[in-house]
């Protein structure tokens, strides 16, 4: 392992005031949002989608790495430059999702364990080769009666660390995402909870298995209550709860933290991660991992016409800057209205 190679990596995905498009919707979950806007789910429709996202303009300024598909990764553009060759002339790193899923987890009902280590050595070796110098790997956890279970949060540490320890071995930065989920009616305080045994449990787990922090990135959820919860929290109560949990269990030699989305309002994903990055003093750089957060926007703008793809590339380059703006702590609302 090539380890100042690996920091090298992540601290270049978490550069000052830019961050990550999570662009590797499996070809099931890509079906979901272009069915929201009329698209059918063609590979030529998800290649003239993200060969537009991967020219637009945004990318060089606010997007430091992209997330792809395995289909993505091998693609070409319209006139046949390879999609991944697009995202390093704009200065971005292609990164590749390795996971095969969620699964449900035997013994547990209503639980999941993600799966996808089979082969993987070999396949990190491939990747690599295709230019990917970063990957992703998600665990879901979710927050019910009597759930999460001890087994369910052990199982998915251990993948997390087997996956980025072979990541590491590969000299591809392992991005470790355990999300819990934001669907439930659980308060801020359970997710709170929740949120810091996944996180103990994971970081023990990559440390078992040898994995550096150094040549990390951390995925993590917000602290958020459940949409479901009757009481919602403000922007400041979730910003405080996050960098209390982030402080407590992950060490301050990872290099950066990445959050996802994960249901949230675009602007609701903005105001959280600036008023983080607001409170200032932190010992990791703090950034956007969106999916949805910066594509919902240009989703629907585009709609799937030729002729839109001009403002669809306007409103990815408006979430991109917000989210840029946020990263550095400095984003404010009247900054949507610019
Ligand atoms: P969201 O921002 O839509 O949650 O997606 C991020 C991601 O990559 C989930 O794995």
């Amino acid at each position: 392992m090539n380890l100042d190679e690996l920091n090298g990596i992540a601290k270049k995905m978490v550069a000052k005031g830019r961050g990550i498009l999570a662009a590797d919707e499996s070809s099931g979950t890509i079906k979901k949002r272009f069915d929201a806007i009329g698209v059918e789910n063609t590979e030529d429709n998800r290649r003239d989608y993200r060969e537009f996202l991967f020219r637009s303009s945004a990318m060089k300024d606010h997007i430091s790495g992209v997330i792809l598909f395995d289909e993505t990764i091998r693609q070409k553009a319209k006139d046949g430059t390879p999609l991944v060759k697009l995202i390093q002339d704009a200065g971005s790193i292609p990164g590749i999702k390795v996971d095969a899923g969620a699964k449900p987890l035997a013994g547990s009902p209503g639980e999941t364990v993600t799966e996808g280590l089979d082969g993987l050595r070999e396949r990190f070796v491939e990747y690599h080769k295709l230019g990917a110098r970063f990957a992703k790997w998600r665990a879901v956890i979710d927050i019910a009666d009597g759930i999460p279970t001890y087994n369910c949060v052990n199982a998915n540490a251990q993948a997390l660390a087997r996956y980025a320890a072979l990541a590491q071995e590969n000299g591809i930065v392992p991005i470790v995402e355990p999300e819990i989920l934001m669907d439930g009616a659980h308060d801020i305080a359970t997710c709170e909870r929740v949120t810091g045994w996944v996180l103990e449990t994971t970081f023990s787990q990559l440390f078992y298995a040898g994995v550096r922090p150094e040549g990390m990135i951390l995925k993590p959820n917000m602290i958020v209550p459940g949409k479901k919860c009757a009481k919602q929290n403000s922007i400041a109560e979730v910003a405080e709860a996050t960098v209390r949990v982030l402080k407590r269990h992950v060490p301050s030699s990872v290099p950066g933290i990445a959050f996802l989305s994960g249901g949230q309002s675009d602007e609701d994903a903005t105001a959280h991660l600036s008023a983080i990055n607001a409170i200032g003093n932190l010992p990791w750089a703090v950034t956007f991992s969106y999916g949805r957060a910066l594509q919902a926007a240009p989703q629907k703008a585009w709609s799937g016409k030729a002729e839109n793809v001009a403002k669809a590339q306007a409103a990815f380059g408006h979430r991109a800057r917000m989210n840029g703006l946020a990263a550095t702590g400095a984003w404010s609302k009247a900054n949507e209205a610019a």
